[in-house]
């Protein structure tokens, strides 16, 4: 039985926590958002991204499946963005700090409230790897906002906060072509890597470099 852990009204709309026997989820305006019971594509999105001692930037928090990968993958800083204030709390606080052990303690982690779109044009950091999840995908953003992230404009913006040798990563629930083209139009490097799902259509990566 699907029991309702917490409903909140948050940043993106309504935020709901729902328990569905061992398994948790997170629904954001009526739409699954993000769930415990797989992260295969969620992990290799970080795992094929960097290397140990890398620098790491993680677009949205989830339920920490990409985080904990990044940090037994040896990464020597990870910040994540994450925008909602109760997806953090479930996830430094409530039933989420099981699911990757309490990555959120670990010293090597800075969690930033933040929209992710808005930090990433005011930062001055960069990194070695940028692995971003906060849509069902480029062409299927959770807001409106979200979708100039993957415009030519939030691409260059994107290629600008790596270091040298550095690699983007982006999430996406299903194939992407006209994103895919802005990608290779704007990168030299782009590897497409479809992670097959139990059920629908497979999981799709991108890693662009250079
Ligand atoms: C699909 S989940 C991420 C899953 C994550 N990779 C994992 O391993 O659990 C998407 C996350 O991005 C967050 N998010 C959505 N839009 C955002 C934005 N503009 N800025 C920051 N976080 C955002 C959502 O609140 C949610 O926590």
């Amino acid at each position: 039985m699907v029991e309702v852990v917490e409903t909140v009204r948050g940043r993106g709309g309504e935020l709901v926590l729902r328990r569905d026997g061992e398994a948790f989820e997170v629904i954001e305006n009526g739409v699954f958002l993000m769930d415990t019971r797989n992260g295969e594509s969620e992990r290799l999105l970080v795992t094929e991204a960097l290397s140990a001692g890398a620098t790491v930037l993680i677009g949205g928090l989830g339920v920490g499946f990409s985080l904990r990968a990044a940090l037994d993958a040896g990464a020597a800083s990870v910040v994540v963005v994450e925008r909602e204030p109760a997806v953090i709390s479930w996830n430094r606080h409530g039933p989420l700090r099981t699911v990757h052990a309490d990555a959120l303690a670990d010293p090597r982690v800075r969690v930033v409230e933040a929209d992710l779109v808005s930090w990433l044009a005011e930062t001055s950091e960069r990194f070695d790897a940028l692995c971003l999840d906060i849509d069902n995908g480029p062409e299927w953003t959770v807001t409106e906002g979200n979708a100039s992230l993957y415009s030519d404009a939030g691409l260059a913006r994107l290629a600008d906060l790596l270091n040298p040798g550095g690699v983007l990563a982006v999430w996406s629930a299903g194939a992407a072509p006209a994103f895919a083209a802005r990608l290779r139009a704007r990168f030299a490097d782009v590897r497409e890597v479809p992670v097959e799902v139990p059920r629908g259509e497979p999981d799709v990566l991108w890693f662009a470099r250079g």
